[in-house]
């Protein structure tokens, strides 16, 4: 299970609410394959985790196109991020719509995924955060 902590947090509301949304949705999921659910559960959780990471991205891309031009140099390197991952995600994305989601590819995903939130939340997001509590204070936490 992913783990919410202080040192995650960017400082920015909507940002760090998403990010707790989506440490939400990937342990609902988790849970659904530890509990042996079926199938068609544990695509669905899968999905619904999908959906929110599209619209979580989407809401960094948006300020960093149209708010966080106060200083931002970072917007090309980020979205790079954001595509790699979604491009990664996918490929779990096929493995359990093909097979389902057995303990090797469970276990791989969880170190994935460990490993670029915490990463990329805590280095690319903060980047971002900083710039836009610069320009808009009131976004900070
Ligand atoms: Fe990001």
């Amino acid at each position: 299970m992913l783990q919410w902590t202080t040192a995650l947090s960017v400082g920015v509301i909507e940002i760090d609410s998403q990010h707790k949304e989506l440490i939400s949705r990937v342990n609902n999921f988790l849970t659904s394959v530890e509990d042996h659910k079926g199938p068609e559960e544990i695509k669905k959780l899968f999905g619904f985790l999908q959906d929110y990471i599209k619209y979580h991205f989407s809401t960094e891309e948006n300020y960093m196109d149209h708010y966080a031009l106060y200083g931002y140099s970072n917007r090309d390197r980020h979205k790079a991020e954001h595509k790699a991952f979604i491009r990664d995600f996918t490929e779990f994305k096929k493995d359990i719509d093909f097979s389902g989601a057995d303990q090797l590819m469970i276990k791989e995903f969880c170190e994935w995924i460990y490993n670029w939130y915490v990463l990329h939340i805590q280095k690319t997001d903060k980047d971002l955060a900083e710039v836009l509590k610069k320009s808009f204070p009131f976004m900070s936490t």
